[in-house]
């Protein structure tokens, strides 16, 4: 039985704890320190970290990437060889981590994306010891409750599908939005609108994970030729790929902008 402490448990770490909850994992398990004294439903909220009753076997970092520096140092406190650190700190290199909780068992970054608290998240991990096969095998079963949780050889790559994964919720909601808007407009009532668009994206997305089948062969099916669908495709394919690649780009940009103010650098 582990005890798993989040330091900060606001928008992710409370989504993170719905998923476990919901994967059954003893609540018990589970403290979550929020300044705020707000509650983390289903399981016990402290308000300093001087509250907990037994040391923390993981210790999730959930605060804000900008506040690693001011916090690490009371954190640290409570690190023994037998703390595994789990940040989820966007932009927070090993590094980085390793310089300010030296004396941790283990590093482990994991950047969540907001399904987990259903189970549907993607989370890609990556530590430092990646060839340490006990330490993947011990924490791919509590990562994996929370959806597709693949462990990442480089750090790089695991920037890459945090890319991929991690802002995709908001960029699909927006898109969702869209076609709903779109809807509105041609008269249809705005909760019918959002959803049928939102059953749309995602009936199509569970229909490619079941099938497996490229997404262009997903495409072709629905596209007749010289259709409706085709004439919108023709609009869609001109715009997405550049909109897509400009749109990770800025957020690449701000990632590393991020990690230098993390590891103190001036700002360019
Ligand atoms: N949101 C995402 O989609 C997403 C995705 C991947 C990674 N992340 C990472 O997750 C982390 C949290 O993001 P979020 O969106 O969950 O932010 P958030 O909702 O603002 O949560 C921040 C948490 O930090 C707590 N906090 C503030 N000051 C603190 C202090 N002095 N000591 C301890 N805890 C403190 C807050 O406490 P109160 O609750 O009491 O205010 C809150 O629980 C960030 O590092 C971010 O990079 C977020």
């Amino acid at each position: 039985m582990s005890h798993n402490l989040f330091v900060g448990c606001g928008n992710m770490g409370s989504a993170m704890v719905a998923g476990w909850l919901l994967a059954n994992e003893n609540p018990g398990d589970y403290t979550a320190l929020r300044p705020s004294g707000r509650s983390v439903p289903g399981i016990r909220t402290i308000q300093r970290l001087g509250e907990i009753d037994r040391a923390p076997d993981r210790l999730i970092l959930g605060f804000k990437p900008q506040q690693l520096r001011a916090l690490a140092p009371d954190v640290a406190r409570w690190v023994t060889r037998d703390t595994m650190i789990v940040s989820m700190l966007a932009g927070a290199d090993v590094a980085t981590l390793g310089r300010l909780f030296p004396g941790a068992r283990a590093i482990v970054r994991v950047m969540p994306n907001l399904p987990v608290a259903v189970r549907r998240g993607v989370l890609p991990l990556y530590t430092p010891a990646h060839e340490d096969k006990a330490l993947q095998a011990e924490l791919q079963p509590w990562f994996s409750m929370l959806g597709f949780a693949p462990w990442c050889a480089s750090e790089e790559e695991f920037g890459a599908i945090g890319f991929v994964a991690g802002s995709t919720p908001a960029y699909v909601a927006r898109f969702i939005d869209a076609f709903a808007k779109a809807g509105e407009g041609r008269g249809l009532d705005p909760g019918l609108a959002l959803t049928a668009a939102r059953e749309a994206v995602l009936g199509s997305a569970w229909l490619g994970a079941t099938t497996g089948e490229p997404m262009a062969e997903l495409a072709r099916r629905v596209t007749s030729p010289n259709g409706t669908t085709e004439a919108g495709l023709k609009v869609l394919d001109a715009d997405l790929p550049g909109l897509v690649d400009r749109t990770l780009a800025a957020a690449t940009r701000r990632s590393a902008e991020m990690a230098a103010e993390i590891r103190g650098e001036p700002l360019q």
